[in-house]
């Protein structure tokens, strides 16, 4: 029988408010998500109320400063803090998004931080990846040749290497991937729109030799023919990039070699 609530011990609870220190006159809510399997129990929301006037403009700066001075055992990814690392990527108010590059200020009254939805959670905002990754490698995301290596480099014309303007840009953050309706009803057979531009970035690019056998390993019911071209992944992508078209077109390169 389908279940339409979350069971029991996934419910998330009210939990602790940390209230503003004294004298704060500007502060913001921050509701976060929080659970640690060590602690057991459900996964609660804790507020934290957040002294504007001494906080960084970013979402990841209102972070950094929670666990700084409020609660060190908050636990969330980040390295680059500027959208080049793609490991501060969560959901705030409802979108996923880059934590260090999505601006307080864009944000109205509450924020909510949850971690990226339809993942395992490892704790706190810290979403499980092994699997993301696990599927990145199945495309085998390096130059593959079967002609001897040149004496310098493999060359590239400008148009070519234009090709892959808007795909080398990706930084994995999976936030298209964790926002596609079909990877969350088929996570283990369909690669989701992160690992599609990706494998499109190598099928397209000039100077790889394995074109035929990167189709022949996307050929199947579910690796990229699930996408319903629904777009939330291209909507929710914080470096602009366009998934979906991505997927369009790895499609119609199937299509085309079958006539
Ligand atoms: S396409 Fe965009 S949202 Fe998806 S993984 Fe790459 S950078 Fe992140
Ligand atoms: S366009 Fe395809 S990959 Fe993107 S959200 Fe929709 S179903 Fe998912
Ligand atoms: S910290 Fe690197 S992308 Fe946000």
């Amino acid at each position: 029988m389908v279940e339409f609530t979350l069971p029991k011990p996934s419910r998330v609870k009210k939990g602790k408010l940390w209230k503003a220190p004294k004298g704060a006159k500007n502060t913001r809510r921050i509701h976060v998500y929080r659970w640690n399997e060590d602690d057991g129990g459900n996964p609660k929301m804790d507020i934290f109320e957040v002294d504007m006037d001494t906080c960084g403009p970013m979402v990841l700066d209102a972070l950094i400063k929670i666990k700084s001075e409020i609660d060190p055992t908050l636990t969330f990814r980040r390295s680059c803090r500027e959208g080049v690392c793609g490991s501060c990527s969560m959901n705030v108010d409802g979108l996923n998004t880059l934590a260090c590059t999505k601006a307080i200020s864009d944000t109205k009254g509450d924020i909510k931080i949850t971690p990226l939805p339809h993942l395992e959670v490892i704790k706190d905002l810290v979403p499980d990846m092994t699997h993301f990754f696990a599927q990145y490698q199945s495309i085998k995301p390096w130059l593959q040749t079967s002609t001897p290596a040149p004496e310098k480099e493999r060359l590239q014309s400008p148009e070519d290497r234009a090709k892959l303007d808007g795909l080398y840009e990706c930084i994995l953050c999976a936030c298209c991937t964790t926002s596609c309706p079909s990877y969350w009803w088929n996570p283990e057979k369909y690669l989701g729109p992160a690992i599609l531009l990706q494998a499109y970035r190598w099928v397209i690019d000039s100077r790889d030799e394995m074109t035929g056998e990167r189709l022949d390993n996307l050929e199947d019911p579910f690796r990229l023919f699930r996408c319903h071209t629904i777009y939330n992944c291209t909507d929710t992508c914080p470096k602009d990039l366009n998934p979906a078209k991505a997927i369009g077109e790895l499609k119609q390169m199937m299509v085309e070699r079958q006539v």
